[in-house]
């Protein structure tokens, strides 16, 4: 068994995590809370798709100026990524990285030619935040060169500590850090990107700049098992596939290049993990391909209700530059952006299967009662499909229905949706119904003084009733008097663990939510938490809907 305990204890503090208990606690009263941005899955844009490794200032420089011009900023896109190419391997004698002074050349007066600070400043000019890229490996991807020669040692192992402080000195506010040369030397990737979460805490201590963690091991060894609160990490994404597809460089020798439906559903699929996913940390599928070559405008809309209603990161792949009015809509929606940051940070589940290829998709959202939907036709013929209220946990008769795509409010329908999905596409709904009941359940036993003392304690809950043994969406009140927000274990049936992170309640309860498989009939389930009572974490009930 894993051991969090004591270890865990992490030292940045959001405030923004406070309204993550905030919305939970709406959530029982029936309010609407505030969105917590930084808790929600990153949004913006990366350089690898639509540039490879030809990046340099002035591109970055052109897509930061057209996040803005385009709109995507104020639609919440925030995130400007530097992918792959913007360093070549080169050290200096202390082993600081040396950068191409004609890519990264001065941008202001009073400026140094080479120095990555000169596009971070531009990129924080603009309102947006910066992102940086390397690998966990001694080498990186650079040695499977996209477009011109191949470059080695391009990777920050033996430099984490380095590498990571440079980063977050240069005023980079997030990271991606890739698996190339980890899997060429067969490494760990759990060892690794622990040792990794801890350089970044370090750096964050140092500097007081806190560097968002993206970990991009293409779902080997399983990542959203270990992926959440690795090497205490508050806050990460961890990618689950392959990239959907290879860089379309326009002009460039790859531009015929284009982006493959299936692969587009298939990296969906391998990102549904709703077990370890809940507000801080989510399932990455790959920065999406909308508004590439490839997919049509229908395509490009089911492609973002997929990544919304699984919560992942919006980050667009596209050139910003060379979007056409129809993508830009699809990428500024605000239905779908609301699906995909909702505040409880819960993960999409299939609801029902109406048949072979036709699913229905279902996410738990803030507001009570709410639900985002999908009805999702993989066949190639168009089908009718529906929603039941009951489908999806709601009491009541009634619902109130929006088409997302359509922006058609439908009103008041009564036990079902219905409609006929096109072949290979989707329908997004929003409804708003009678959220169905929450069992209140009471730690097993409560722990004596002697139990206390002993570092693996546990809270037990035991006696869980399954509903049809299908995922249930669990509120878990509890209280932190520490100072900084704690990673706690939490097994359910005995099962692969997963890690669950409790922000700072001061004196007072929070809530965080979390989906678990309940796969016991009857009243035969338990959630087992290491938490120890009196290690500053108190998981005091929870409600199980
Ligand atoms: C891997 C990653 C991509 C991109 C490239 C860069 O393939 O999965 O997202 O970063 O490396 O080479």
């Amino acid at each position: 068994m894993r051991t969090i305990g004591k270890a865990f204890t992490c030292l940045g503090i959001a405030i923004v995590l406070f309204l993550c208990c905030d919305a939970a606690t709406a959530h029982a009263q029936g309010t609407q809370p505030a969105i917590a941005k930084i808790q929600q899955p990153p949004m913006g844009w990366s350089s690898w798709n639509a540039l490879s490794n030809t990046i340099n200032s002035e591109l970055t420089k052109a897509q930061a100026e057209a996040m803005l011009s385009s709109g995507l900023k104020r639609a919440g896109y925030e995130y400007v990524n530097i992918d792959e190419g913007w360093w070549l391997g080169d050290r200096d004698a202390q082993g600081n990285f040396v950068v191409d002074p004609k890519a990264w050349p001065a941008i202001e007066p009073g400026e140094h030619d080479g120095d990555m600070t000169n596009i971070v400043r531009f990129i924080h000019k603009q309102g947006l935040k910066a992102g940086i890229y390397t690998d966990a490996g001694k080498d990186g991807c650079s040695m499977f060169p996209d477009l011109g020669p191949a470059y080695f040692q391009v990777g920050s192992e033996g430099h984490y500590e380095q590498d990571f402080l440079q980063f977050a000195r240069w005023g980079f506010d997030y990271v991606k850090v890739d698996w190339c040369g980890g899997d060429k030397e067969n490494l760990d990737p759990d060892v690794q990107y622990g040792e990794i979460a801890r350089a970044i805490a370090r750096a964050e201590q140092i500097t007081g700049h806190r560097l968002y963690y993206s970990i991009c091991n293409w779902g080997k060894e399983s990542p959203w098992t270990w992926g959440p609160g690795v090497g205490g990490a508050l806050q990460s994404i961890w990618r689950t596939s392959g990239d959907i597809v290879a860089p379309v460089v326009a002009g460039s020798v790859n531009a015929g290049r284009k982006v493959a439906f299936d692969k587009m559903l298939s990296n969906f699929d391998q990102g549904i993990h709703p077990e370890a996913e809940h507000t801080g940390f989510y399932n990455d599928p790959d920065m999406m391909v909308l508004g590439m070559p490839g997919l049509n405008a229908a395509q490009n809309r089911l492609h973002i209700s997929l990544w919304a209603i699984s919560g992942a990161p919006l980050l667009v792949g596209a050139d910003l530059k060379r979007l056409d009015a129809e993508s830009l809509a699809t990428l500024t929606n605000g239905d779908v952006i609301r699906v995909d940051q909702d505040s409880l940070g819960l993960q999409g589940i299939k609801a029902a299967e109406l048949g072979p290829g036709l699913e229905v998709w279902s996410k738990f959202l803030t507001t009570p009662g709410e639900r985002a939907v999908l009805l999702l036709n993989r066949t190639y013929f168009p089908a009718p499909m529906s929603v039941k209220w009951t489908d999806l946990g709601l009491a009541g008769e009634t619902a109130t229905v929006r088409e997302v795509w359509t922006a058609k409010d439908l009103g008041i329908l009564k036990d079902r949706y219905e409609t006929t999905v096109p072949a290979q596409d989707g329908v997004l709904l929003i409804l708003k119904g009678t959220e169905g009941s929450f069992r209140h359940y009471e730690p097993a036993a409560k722990h004596t003084q002697e139990e206390l003392a002993i570092h693996d304690a546990e809270t037990r809950f035991t006696g869980i009733t399954a509903r049809k043994g299908e995922w249930a969406q669990v509120r878990i009140t509890y209280t932190n008097s520490v100072v900084a927000a704690r990673l706690v274990e939490l097994r359910v049936n005995g099962q692969v663990a997963t890690v669950v992170e409790f922000p700072p309640t001061g004196a007072g309860q929070g809530a965080v939510w979390v989906q678990t498989h309940l796969d016991q009939p009857g009243t035969g389930n338990m959630l087992n938490f290491a938490a120890s009572p009196g290690d500053g974490v108190n998981i005091d009930n929870i409600d199980v809907h």
